[in-house]
């Protein structure tokens, strides 16, 4: 994918606030801090298009992008920081399934989870309103170069058991050195060219 340009078009929390649904949609979720508007701006190659935040809790709200005028890129609120109030913390589940279950063009989910950090119950449950929805989905392991090599492989393996499924299905990532972003496009692409 040549990226050509990106424009951020709005920030939502009820479907009454979401863009029109005209575009192709693609959402990316995850728990707070593990990486996601930074792996939105490598899959841009844009730097500080998302802003991003050394403190968790940075994205709050449902944020729309445009990118080359006719994919829509989402940008989910992070989950599971205990520093959010009550009350935010207390909407995110609800959010998130508004928007799966109502969102007529997304077609693809990208659950993102730290390759450091074993997979925990909001990461179960995300699966399996995707699987419930029918919502295609990739799952990238963020900060991989945080790890050496041999543990890169050993949490891929154990992230694998623990979600049941193939390690060779697991994208291993980094928004620093890159590593994984050709692999993220190449199956969103082919996600997105079957959904016509
Ligand atoms: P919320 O908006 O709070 O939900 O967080 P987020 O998931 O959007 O995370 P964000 O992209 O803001 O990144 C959080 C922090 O982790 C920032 O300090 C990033 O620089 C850092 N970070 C993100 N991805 C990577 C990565 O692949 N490697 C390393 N070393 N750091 C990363
Ligand atoms: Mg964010």
């Amino acid at each position: 994918m040549i990226i050509k340009n990106v424009e951020f078009i709005k920030s939502a929390t009820k479907p009454a606030e979401y863009t029109e649904p005209m575009f192709l949609e693609v959402a990316f979720a995850g728990r707070s801090n593990v990486g996601k508007s930074s792996l939105i701006n490598t899959l841009i190659n844009r730097k500080g298009l998302v802003k991003t935040s050394s403190k968790p809790g940075c994205t709050q709200l449902i944020n729309f992008f445009l990118v080359n005028g006719n994919l829509s890129f989402v940008d989910l609120p992070g989950y599971g920081y205990a520093k959010v109030s009550k009350k935010v913390r207390a909407q995110w589940g609800p959010m998130i399934e508004r928007y799966l279950t109502v969102r007529e063009t997304l077609r693809a989910m990208v659950l993102l989870i730290d390759m450091r950090r074993e997979p925990k119950k909001e990461e179960m449950d995300l699966i399996g309103w995707f699987t419930a929805h029918a919502v295609p989905h990739l799952i990238v392991l963020t900060k991989a170069d945080k790890l050496s090599k041999t543990k890169q492989q050993s949490n891929i393996s154990a992230i694998a058991r623990c979600l049941g499924r193939g390690q060779e299905t697991l994208i291993p990532f980094s928004s620093k050195t890159r590593l994984g972003r050709d692999r993220v496009w190449q199956e969103l692409d082919a996600i997105l060219n079957n959904s016509f």
